[in-house]
């Protein structure tokens, strides 16, 4: 596997890729890279055969007081992982080469509606920021597919929405949360956690599977929410959200939704973790 750090070099590699009619595969993240990433890759390795990923903390996506200075850096571990599970190229560019006059003066892209409320309501700028990087990304390496994770539901919709209004020519293909065996799903942010906390956090899981498993029995949607961030805050949880919203677009739910999703958002401790699951409803 290769790793480039510069846009030329980077551009170079793909060329002669498509030169050799080679179908690329997109993998976009921030790095500290879990099973979860590499799920992303497996389904790329599926589906293309020529698969890049990139490692880019994106300043623009973080807001005043969140971790990007702290946020995990293991580069060398993520490349070897990278090169482990298939992987072709690795573009890891230094903030100055995405963003060379700083961020302040971006061009930046706006995805409305389904950016807002849930974590674009607990984190302004966020989806702008995610939404800039990866159409730059996608600028960059003119991918034939990319794959996202649905750990990050809403984020999938935003680039989703993205890649529909701006025509990208790019396939995004959604990938399954994974999880440890004791269903907290894997994120980078897991590691904040101490070993008490981490002991507790699967309680976010569970409390979404029992929220769904009420409203597929029929309790009142405002009832299960209600009793869903009640038991979160017992186990010492600082919930941000607790919602469900229409499965295909993120838009409210209406009386006669079926396919709907339950998003939740909760501090604990030093971490934000997120979560989500399908629900059926009645
Ligand atoms: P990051 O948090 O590193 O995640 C990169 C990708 O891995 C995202 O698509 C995310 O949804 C996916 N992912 C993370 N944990 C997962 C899990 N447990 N199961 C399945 N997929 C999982 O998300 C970002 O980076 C950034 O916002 C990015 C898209 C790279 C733009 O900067």
């Amino acid at each position: 596997m290769h790793t480039v750090t510069d846009i030329a070099t980077l551009r170079e590699s793909l060329a002669e890729a498509r030169r050799q009619g080679r179908r690329i595969g997109l993998v976009p993240t921030m790095g500290n890279l879990h099973d979860g990433h590499l799920a992303l890759v497996a389904a790329a390795r599926e589906r293309a055969d020529y698969v890049v990923a990139s490692i880019f903390v994106n300043p623009l996506q973080f807001g005043a007081g969140e971790d990007i200075a702290s946020y995990p850096r293991t580069l060398d571990e993520d490349r070897a992982r990278l090169a482990r599970a298939g992987c072709d190229l690795l573009f890891a560019p230094g903030h100055e080469t995405l963003y060379p006059q700083g961020t302040t003066a971006q061009t930046t892209v706006q995805v409305p509606e389904v950016s807002e409320g849930l974590c674009g309501a607990n984190r302004p700028g966020h989806f702008s920021g995610v939404a800039t990087v990866v159409s730059m990304l996608f600028n960059l390496f003119q991918p034939d597919l990319a794959c996202f994770g649905s750990k990050d539901f809403q984020q999938l919709a935003v680039i989703r929405k993205l890649v529909a209004d701006l025509h990208f020519p790019v396939e995004v293909v959604g990938v399954p949360i994974v999880r440890a065996e004791d269903g907290l799903a894997l994120s980078s942010r897991n590691g904040y956690l101490s070993a008490e906390q981490r002991a507790r956090a699967p309680r976010l899981y569970a409390t979404l599977c029992q929220v769904r498993d009420a409203l597929e029995r029929g309790t009142a949607r405002e009832e299960a929410l209600r009793q869903g961030l009640a038991r979160l805050a017992e186990d010492g949880f600082k919930p941000d959200y607790l919602e469900l919203r229409r499965y295909d677009d993120l838009a409210a739910v209406s009386d006669d939704t079926r396919m709907a999703v339950l998003l939740g958002a909760a501090h604990l401790g030093p971490a934000r973790l997120i979560d989500n699951l399908a629900v059926t409803l009645p």
